[in-house]
């Protein structure tokens, strides 16, 4: 979200359990800092339900929020906060399309075309308005002590 006079936004990235587990951390940050970004903040956790149930409510109706719940909580997530100008269009632009199969047809480059599998498994999470970005960000580095998270190391 905009903050300051700077003219820079800050949005809230995330590496889901399968970017973590295979090893694209280092990928997908040279991809971040090329484009131009910087990783103001960044920790590592392991997510609990009821955390990641809060985190996702708005799709707490859909056919698939069991299995994203249990998808996020397998292993530990690497949370970012990434700054730029345009920050928030930009990260979500260069993750591309939610179903990482279609990812590899229509956006080659984009990172969920490198590391996602499908519409769950797809590698790495953006905020998707300034809205979701403030919520998002407070979510994970404001309300760390009301026991939503835990730390990883
Ligand atoms: S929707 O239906 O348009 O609101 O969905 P979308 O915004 O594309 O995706 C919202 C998040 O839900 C995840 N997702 C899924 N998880 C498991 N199974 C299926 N089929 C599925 N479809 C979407 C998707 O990865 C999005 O997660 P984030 O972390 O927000 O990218």
């Amino acid at each position: 979200y905009s903050y300051a006079n700077t003219g820079k936004e800050r949005t809230l990235a995330i590496i889901k359990p399968d970017g973590l587990l295979d090893n694209y951390t280092d990928k997908i940050k040279n991809v971040i800092v090329e484009a131009g970004f910087i990783i103001f903040k960044e920790i590592t956790l392991e997510l609990d339900k009821d955390g990641v149930s809060s985190f996702y409510a708005e799709h707490s109706s859909k056919s698939f929020f069991h299995s994203l719940i249990k998808y996020m909580t397998s292993g530990p997530v690497l949370v970012m906060i990434l700054e730029k100008e345009n920050a928030i269009a930009d990260w979500r632009a260069l993750i591309g399309p939610t179903d990482a199969r279609k990812a590899k047809i229509t956006h080659p480059h984009s990172i969920r075309a490198i590391c996602g599998v499908d519409s769950e498994r797809n590698c790495v999470h953006g905020s998707d308005s300034p809205q979701s970005a403030q919520r998002e960000i407070s979510f994970f580095f404001l309300e760390k002590s009301a026991g939503k998270i835990l730390p990883y190391d």
